[in-house]
């Protein structure tokens, strides 16, 4: 099948790459001639796991191919899905401007019948708006062209694109058009032959589909990091109530984690833009607004026990920071909680010594006047004579470190460990003051406990 796909982002790449691996012939536009122009040299401007090979693979058959032509990327697919960005406004509303222009775009050129596919997340409605912008286009040219417009929100996650998208829990089409629909069925049979994956649905219901999954798996973070909150306080260990309750089947154990709050290009802009629809029909989420609020505060729960172990005396003061981009296998830094952090303790005057697998290129694009900010070229390099060791992503590469190693590095042997990597009682066994989150605090012998749980009289949360 002949597909276009507008927007050659985190999502656009991967929708047109998968396709095209299934024998579609698919071209991909941006209005970013530099992306563009790296994708044709076969580079690729973002870090997802499997994705460089499949382009590659794809290119070299001549499935899938990059251009700037709006006309010639119209003319090109039957299919056009929009994988625009869709970033929050001000008031934390989606702008929807990119969606708009590439209706527009559409509107403007075509000449035959064409089905528009959104996969950018986008406000119940706007696919009502979507029809109008390219009915009005065609209006003006004097053209009575038919089209359908289907909305088919996207559910990957980054890190794991390629496998979410190649094999979908569910793949949602909100579309009331029968050839489009028919069209749609036979383009993504490959990806659900053994299962019967696809959800048919009004295109209002499919585009709230879409919000209602992230709202909930973004409160499902938020009260798992409040529970992890409070079982500190309380001397109860979270990781161990984890399992408990990921042991009820309604609960499960994913997506159960404590952490440093949640980030990343899609939960907090989609959880503020849900709220937003909300108030402007006159209802208030109060629950979503709590996630939000609740989310905010997580990402300064290790800068109040850094604050807390060192009494609130950071100028002068020298960190090791492993972990940048917002989740591991990306190198997304989009809300990372990571620049609360950095952002914080540049501020009090103190330094930073970095280390991620693959965010720091995108770190020193997003952060060019970090005073302060050094990055090292392994996790040990950025260790010598830190103060302390402060983790915010959970990449494999740290999992197993030679502590020996670590506490050698350090100047002194502390870790502040937002992803709940090691085991308390054996971090404090290899000597290291460990602040994990939502764990019982265990010191190592040869520190006092009485006189750091001084420190620690004073209310975290
Ligand atoms: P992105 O910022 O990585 O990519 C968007 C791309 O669209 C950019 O390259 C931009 O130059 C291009 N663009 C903008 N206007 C254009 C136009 N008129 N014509 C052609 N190209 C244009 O965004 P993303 O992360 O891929 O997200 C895209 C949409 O998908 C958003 O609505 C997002 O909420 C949603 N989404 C994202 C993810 C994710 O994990 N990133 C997952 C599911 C859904
Ligand atoms: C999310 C949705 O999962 C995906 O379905 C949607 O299409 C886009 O938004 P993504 O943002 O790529 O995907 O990452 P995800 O794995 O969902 O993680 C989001 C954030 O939640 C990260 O900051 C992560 O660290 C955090 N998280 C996730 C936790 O803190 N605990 C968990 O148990 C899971």
């Amino acid at each position: 099948m002949k597909v276009t796909v507008i927007g050659s982002g985190y999502v656009g790449l991967v929708t047109a790459t998968c396709l095209a691996e299934y024998g579609n012939d698919v071209l991909c536009l941006d209005v970013d001639a530099s992306k563009i122009e790296l994708l044709n040299q076969g580079g690729v401007p973002i870090y997802e796991p499997g994705l460089e090979e499949m382009i590659k693979r794809n290119r070299a058959a001549a499935r899938l191919r990059f251009t700037t032509n709006i006309a010639e990327s119209v003319a090109h697919g039957t299919i056009q899905f929009i994988a625009v960005g869709t970033p929050p406004n001000e008031d934390g509303s989606a702008d929807l401007q990119y969606v708009v222009a590439a209706a527009s775009h559409i509107g403007r050129h075509m000449n035959t019948y064409k089905v528009i596919v959104n996969k950018s997340t986008v406000p119940v409605g706007t696919g009502d708006e979507v029809r109008a912008v390219i009915a009005n286009q065609l209006a003006q040219r004097g053209l009575n062209s038919s089209f359908a417009v289907v909305a088919n929100p996207e559910f990957l996650k980054e890190g794991a694109a390629i496998d979410d998208f190649m094999r979908p829990d569910r793949i949602v089409i909100g579309c009331e058009d029968e050839t489009a629909s028919d069209l749609l069925h036979a383009l993504y049979a490959p990806f659900v032959r053994n299962h019967d994956r696809i959800l048919l649905m009004d295109l209002r219901s499919a585009e709230m589909t879409k919000y209602a999954a992230n709202a909930m798996l973004a409160t499902r973070i938020s009260l798992m990091n409040e529970l992890a909150n409070l079982a500190e306080i309380l001397g109860a260990d979270i990781e161990l109530v984890r399992k408990g309750i990921g042991a009820d089947p309604r609960i499960g154990y994913h997506f159960l984690y404590p952490g440093v709050g949640y980030g990343g290009s899609c939960f907090p802009k989609d959880v503020q833009a849900l709220q937003r629809t909300a108030n402007e029909n006159g209802i208030q989420l109060q629950v979503l607004s709590a996630v939000e609020q609740a989310n905010l505060a997580q990402k300064s729960v290790i800068i109040h026990k850094i604050n807390q172990r060192f009494a609130g005396n950071l100028s002068g003061m020298h960190f090791a920071l492993w972990g940048l981009a917002f989740k591991p296998n990306t190198d997304d830094m989009r809300d990372a909680p990571s620049r609360v952090l950095i952002e914080y303790l540049l501020a009090q005057g103190a330094t930073i010594a970095a280390y991620d697998p693959v965010a720091m290129t995108e770190a020193r694009r997003i952060m060019p006047n970090a005073t302060g900010l050094h990055y090292g070229e392994s996790p040990q390099a950025v260790l010598v004579q830190a103060d302390a060791l402060v983790i915010m992503t959970e990449w494999k590469v740290f999992r197993s470190p030679d502590f020996a190693e670590i506490k050698a590095l350090l100047s002194q042997a502390i870790i502040f460990d937002g992803r709940n990597l090691y085991e308390p009682q054996y971090l404090a066994k290899q000597g290291f003051e460990y602040y994990p989150i939502g764990r019982k605090q265990i010191y190592p012998a040869n520190v006092s406990s009485t006189s750091l749980a001084e420190q620690s009289t004073e209310a975290l949360y």
